[in-house]
């Protein structure tokens, strides 16, 4: 059924190609030594049949395609996940309410664990919980950050953007490389993953003391609680950013972390890292460049967008407005800005990660007037958008969201929202990392064109 489920829809994981699964106490470092000779064979039999097919075109129309935002063009490998413009995104075949149904969860909560979730993206496969548990515990262990990068964090004024911060003190983390030093040591390459799947597992297991730390010096008293190696990683970020004791918050770490972790290969974070990574610049360096594309109003900044366009319009319309208000606000709006959260360069349906939101924020904070506020322009933006012919896509985003359910738990530090993002993106890019090099993908260079030199290639047709 799986199987079945996933090649219809077009995306075979690694489970639904029928490898023998995994034995039940082996570490991922292990399942992924079994499953890499395979993979490797399957792709170059995919090469072999289908190596002169066609894909897709890249038309002369374009204003669509190169002038575009190279939107459409098919033209990334990307293993973890597939997006799908009616149903959104599948991590490995598996949907979101799939993966909150399969995935293991903590002790006591219902939210899958990112670290069950980027197990899934690497190898295909859902793990146990004793797997899942152990990936906690591996990630806890390396999660000390070295002390340069404590003070280089430290000595940022705290005027600097978190982001900037972020990015920084994970560019500082590439001295410590396994990478960089196996490269320099002249590993083969057909080795390469191993050094990369070291230096992805230190990355994530770092985050979250890099954002502790940045959360506590920028809006905290400046002091970081240790990692607990009892707890799991969102356990542990909820922990740092103060909210360790806060089950609900916690159960929202654990749903954002793993929604917000993966969203194909052509976003820009993810392009980024893989570009990147490409040149065989390490995993630090790869996902700071990363996080700086993040940082852009146009990516992971637009959860911001939203709760300031949503603040706006609470003031114009007051607290409890009717529908009757927020259609009129709306409608007004409308006239000078676009309605940040909705639509999407991909999705054409409501997104999957927002409908997530949506139910946590129904079961955990029902009564935060902001999430009522949420709601009413849930019911009401889509069919204004429609109604001004304003957007081929009117359906809500996953940023459309976020932002409320942080605020409903008091967690109003906007500028620092992006940081979360970036946690979890790191998921979804360092389980392609490893692959690109497990699969020897070589260097990112598309050939591009100046327009005169498009015109002259065009009038030549
Ligand atoms: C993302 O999660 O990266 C955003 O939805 C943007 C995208 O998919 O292009």
């Amino acid at each position: 059924m799986f199987a079945l489920r996933n090649a219809v829809r077009g995306q075979t994981s690694v489970l639904a190609r029928g490898y023998a699964s995994a034995a039940k106490s082996q570490t991922l470092k292990e399942r992924l030594s079994e499953l890499i000779p395979r993979e490797i064979e399957n792709v170059k039999a995919i090469r072999k049949e289908h190596g002169n097919k066609v894909l897709g075109e890249v038309t002369v129309d374009m204003a669509r395609v190169t002038y575009g935002g190279m939107r459409g063009i098919k033209g990334m490998i990307w293993e973890a996940s597939v997006l799908d413009a009616e149903e959104g995104i599948r991590f490995r075949g598996l949907t979101i309410p799939e993966c909150q149904a399969k995935l293991p969860a903590a002790p006591g909560g219902t939210e899958p664990l990112p670290e069950a979730l980027f197990w899934l993206l690497v190898t295909g496969e859902v793990p146990t919980a004793e797997q899942v548990k152990g990936l906690s515990a591996e990630w806890a262990a390396r999660g000390e950050l070295p002390k340069f990068v404590e003070d280089l964090i430290d000595g940022c004024p705290n005027t600097l953007h978190p982001m900037s911060q972020f990015s920084l003190a994970v560019t500082a983390l590439n001295h410590d490389s396994s990478f960089a030093k196996a490269y320099a040591e002249g590993t083969p390459k057909k080795d390469y993953w191993k050094p990369i799947y070291e230096d992805s597992m230190d990355l994530i297991a770092k985050l979250p003391a890099i954002a502790g730390r940045i959360f506590q010096n920028v809006y905290g008293n400046g002091k970081v609680p240790a990692i607990d190696p009892s707890k799991d990683y969102s356990w542990n970020l909820a922990n740092m950013l103060g909210y360790g004791d806060n089950a609900g918050f916690v159960e929202l770490m654990r749903l954002y972390l793993t929604i917000h972790s993966d969203h194909e290969g052509g976003n820009v974070s993810a392009h980024t890292s893989h570009l990147v990574g490409s040149a065989l610049s390490d995993p630090f360096l790869s996902y700071a460049a990363a996080l700086n594309g993040l940082a852009g109003p146009l990516h992971g900044l637009a959860n911001q967008e939203v709760l300031r366009a949503i603040y706006k319009m609470r003031d114009a319309v007051g607290e409890n407005p009717t529908d009757e208000k927020i259609k009129e606000y709306v409608w007004d709006y409308l006239k000078t800005g676009v309605w940040p959260g909705f639509g999407h360069a991909v999705l054409r349906k409501t997104d999957p990660r927002y409908t997530a939101q949506r139910e946590f924020g129904l079961k955990h904070t029902p009564n935060d007037p902001m999430f009522k506020l949420v709601e009413q322009i849930y019911h009401i933006v889509p069919n204004i958008l429609l109604e001004a012919g304003k957007a081929k896509n009117p359906w809500p985003n996953v940023d459309a969201h976020s932002g409320q359910l942080l605020t409903a738990f008091g967690f109003t530090q906007q500028n620092y929202y992006t940081v979360l993002f970036g946690v979890s993106r790191a998921l979804g890019c360092m389980s392609q990392l490893i692959w690109s090099r497990a699969l020897g993908l070589p260097l990112e260079r598309p050939k591009s064109f100046s327009s005169e030199k498009i015109k002259e290639i065009c009038s030549k047709m």
